[in-house]
């Protein structure tokens, strides 16, 4: 047994036990004659008096010939935890062929090389430690079989890996043992004839690469052929990723033109700006150990904010979606600033539009052609009177005067066209801020905007429990200091039946385009309540003093004002969401300042108000975040009432230990911001009884200390800690005290696993079905410089190159040995 452990064996003793014998029916399907069962039983019962090596038999029948004698052994006993690769070594002696290994007891696992006598297999998940019992077979040249038994006991999962260090350098550090490789970066082909891409700013035809900013990802594997669907293949299959934004410094010859800044931008800059945007599938595959994309494929595709798409759902339709390109409010044109994502059984990946709003272009008197209601909500979702539009794709004068793709960026109200909106933009912002349907399997499908999960910044749109018969659940936090929690419930219950459709979008009609959308509310008891989001329910009115709504649709257009009225918590930047296999919701709170979140301001869900310095810059506020945990009423998605704690929060470990680095972190562990937060999957053991929690951080408050990081953590449960009453401290060095509820101190349950290169934040991860192929997502290296001052090379440098404009990329990890990545 060789699992890498550099201890933990036992003495060898082989196990003396009768069920060291080859049960008859086994020896019989494996066509053995019964003579030789006889024999093998033989030679087992000897392993008593030998010490674990097997004496041969010899040929009692006797006939001629020298008879090959010798001995068989299985080695040692051993141990080991869930998830790590095992090999299994039978030596034999005097002559003797090894026939191969098989399992006698314990859960069972898949033996690799089975048929030789060096066997491996991943120690399955286990809850407590438990033996698996091993045999291995050889024969003499007489057919004379002989065997040994070894026992490796298998102990829960811990993070098996040494911590990496905090760094400042250009590169992407993983663990000893491990090895990280890029696959896929920005600017990529991935269409035939599609030229390399030079990185020079020089590249056109970014709707045929890979776009920028890669963020939430998803492998969903094709069968060998590359034809179809097949969950489970660990070796090919397609990545769907959201390319959130762009850095824009890197992407044309000599930057900008005009620093962005000078009217009408260039056509082909914004262009390429544009479709740098947006989503890809590309195809994948791991050949000779090692993963490569295909960049013919015809799986691969790019969706950007130029892609047609349709509405879905209560709001489909309605007048204020309306557009000189939509008529009717049933089409649209894209999706931009993807950022967190979704996965649903059937198979499909919901990209979710974060921060939308800033794209759009206001004039400085557009409020006099607005009605009160339309102010107030343009205001509230971030776009008011004047904004400017990034990148200035609405100051375009295209070549062909009839496209409107660059005028669409601007919503002020054109006088001279219809009222309702269908001559020009003033309802174009009206088409984003939802989650987005895409089926990774189909390029001809038109996404989904789906319009019942509300509009805001979503985050991501993660679900609670699939249970046959209960309702889908979908999490889905609006990334804004200040903004909320929400859970969308289907009103169709679950059918397993469901997951393999062929027509994925559909049964993506049948779940989320009808159902409640509920807004959270934490209490300071710990417990906390859903509140529907529902017309005509409580303050949801046309009499509402907060924002009066007409029907659901305007609900759902308007949740943020919705869930204003409805009292719902402000939060510390709601980002990604994760379900544990137990039903716990886990969501990330990056981080908010003194301005939204004061010294009085903090609630027990929300708790802290310190300084995180920067150098001589104070950061008052809550600039390190934390993670908060739901346990929903029963362990049951549909409830509309749960208690809460704070499982983690972020802090340097040199931060005041009583009433900041409230959990405890050290040189190992310390992080801030925490942003994408994932479950592995529950199909390998990193998934299973007690899943590997990987955490990946988009800070720029700790970044005097270190690049952004990815950890992994084993949780415990909510309520594992207990309740805390801790003094917070102002700017001025007042004090105020919060009482919350914090989580138990994760020790060595947690445990930088990566940290990034110069300027990047790591976000978007998930693994092949097996976990022992990891992909994470390296967004914006060398942001913040520019042409004239690069601040990262990478992916150059990941290889030693120090030069070279960086460029966003996944990365793979593999664990060297070939066991699962993290534990
Ligand atoms: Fe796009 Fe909230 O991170
Ligand atoms: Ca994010
Ligand atoms: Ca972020």
């Amino acid at each position: 047994m060789n699992d890498g452990l550099s201890g933990g064996y036992s003495d060898g003793d082989v196990d003396t036990n009768g069920s060291n014998n080859p049960h008859l029916s086994t020896l019989i399907e494996t066509r053995y004659s019964r003579r030789q069962a006889l024999t093998g039983i033989g030679a087992a019962t000897m392993a008593v008096f030998s010490s674990g090596l097997l004496a041969a038999c010899d040929d009692e029948a006797g006939g001629g010939g020298a008879v090959t004698s010798g001995t068989v052994s299985a080695g040692q006993n051993g141990q080991t935890t869930s998830g790590r690769a095992v090999q299994l070594v039978g030596t034999i002696e005097g002559g003797l062929e090894a026939l191969g290994w098989e399992q006698v007891s314990g859960p069972p696992v898949t033996l690799a090389n089975a048929g030789t006598a060096t066997a491996s297999f991943i120690a399955p998940a286990v809850a407590a430690a438990t033996p698996l019992v091993f045999r291995f077979t050889a024969r003499n040249n007489r057919a004379d079989v002989q065997s040994a038994t070894t026992t490796i006991t298998v102990g829960p999962a811990v993070l098996s890996f040494n911590a990496v260090a905090k760094s400042l350098a250009d590169i992407v550090t993983v663990p000893a043992g491990y090895t990280v490789s890029v696959l896929y970066r920005g600017g990529d082909p991935i269409a035939a004839g599609v030229p390399a891409f030079a990185n020079d700013g020089t590249d056109t035809n970014w709707g045929q690469r890979a776009g920028d900013h890669h963020d939430g990802m998803y492998y969903y594997g094709l069968n060998t052929a590359g034809t179809a669907r097949d969950d489970l293949n660990n070796e090919r299959g397609l990545l769907a990723m959201n390319h959130e934004n762009i850095t824009e410094n890197y992407l044309h010859p000599n930057g900008q033109t005009g620093n962005g800044t000078t009217v009408p931008r260039p056509e082909a800059e914004a262009l390429k700006e544009i479709e740098a945007h947006g989503v890809s599938v590309v195809e994948v595959r791991r050949q000779n150990g090692l993963w490569s994309y295909n960049q013919s494929s015809a799986f691969n595709r790019r969706i950007t904010p130029n892609t047609p798409v349709v509405f879905n759902g209560p709001v489909r339709g309605n007048a204020q979606l309306r557009t000189a390109f939509s008529p009717d409010g049933a089409q649209g044109r894209g999706t931009i600033n993807n950022c967190a994502f979704g996965f649903v059984l059937w198979g499909t990946f919901l990209t979710c539009e974060e921060n939308w709003a800033g794209y759009f272009r206001r004039s400085a008197t557009d409020n006099a052609n607005r009605s009160a209601r339309e102010i107030t909500a343009l205001n509230r979702y971030g776009i008011p009177q004047g904004a400017s539009g990034s990148y200035g794709w609405a100051s375009v004068t295209p070549a062909n005067s009839a496209n409107t793709t660059y005028r669409r960026w601007n919503v002020s109200v054109d006088t001279a066209t219809a009222a309702g909106g269908t001559g020009d933009y003033r309802n174009e912002h009206n088409q984003y801020g939802w989650v987005v349907e895409c089926d990774p399997y189909d390029p001809s499908k038109a996404p989904r905007k789906r319009t019942a999960l509300g509009r805001m910044n979503h985050e991501g749109a993660w679900h609670g429990q699939w249970i046959a018969g209960r309702k889908v659940t979908i999490y889905t936090g609006d990334d804004a200091r200040g903004e909320y929690l929400y859970k969308f419930i289907s009103t169709a219950p679950w059918n397993p039946a469901d997951a393999q459709a062929a027509d994925r979008l559909a049964i993506g009609d049948k779940y989320l385009d009808s159902g409640i959308l509920y807004v959270a509310r934490f209490d300071a008891s710990g417990t906390g309540v859903w509140l529907p989001l529902v017309f005509g329910q409580g303050p949801l009115t046309a009499a509402s003093p907060v924002f009066p709504v007409q029907d659901q649709a305007d609900v759902l257009l308007h949740a943020r004002l919705a869930a204003d009225a409805l009292g719902a918590t402000k939060m510390d930047r709601p980002e990604w969401t994760a379900t544990h296999p137990n039903g716990e919701i886990y969501l990330t709170l990056t981080n908010n300042n003194a301005t939204l979140r004061p010294l009085n301001g903090t609630d027990a869900a929300n708790p802290r108000h310190y300084n995180d310095p920067r150098g001589a810059t104070n950061q008052f506020g809550n600039p390190n975040g934390h993670i908060l945990r739901i346990r929903e009423n029963g362990d049951n998605s549909e409830a509309l009432a749960f208690t809460w704690d704070i499982y983690l929060f972020g802090a340097g470990s040199d931060l005041n230990a009583a009433n900041v680095n409230l959990s405890g972190l050290d040189a190992s562990n310390d992080h801030s911001s925490p942003d994408g937060i994932w479950f592995a999957r529950p199909t390998n053991p990193s998934g299973q009884i007690n899943p590997l929690l990987w955490i990946q951080t988009d800070d720029g408050t700790f970044t005097d200390q270190t690049n952004n990081q990815m950890l992994a953590a084993l949780p415990g449960r909510t309520g594992d800690g207990g309740a805390r009453t801790i003094t917070n401290t102002g700017a001025g060095g007042a004090t105020a005290t919060q009482a919350t509820f914090v989580g138990a101190a994760p020790g060595v349950k947690l445990k930088r696993f990566m940290v990034g290169p110069k300027g990047c934040e790591i976000t978007g991860v998930d693994s092949t079905p097996d976990g022992r192929t990891l992909f994470v997502n390296i967004q914006h290296p060398g942001e913040g410089g520019g042409l004239a001052n690069p601040t990262s090379n990478w992916p150059q440098s990941q290889t030693g190159q120090a030069s070279g404009r960086p460029r966003s990329a996944t990365v793979v990890v593999t664990k060297d040995d070939g066991g699962v990545v993290g534990v």
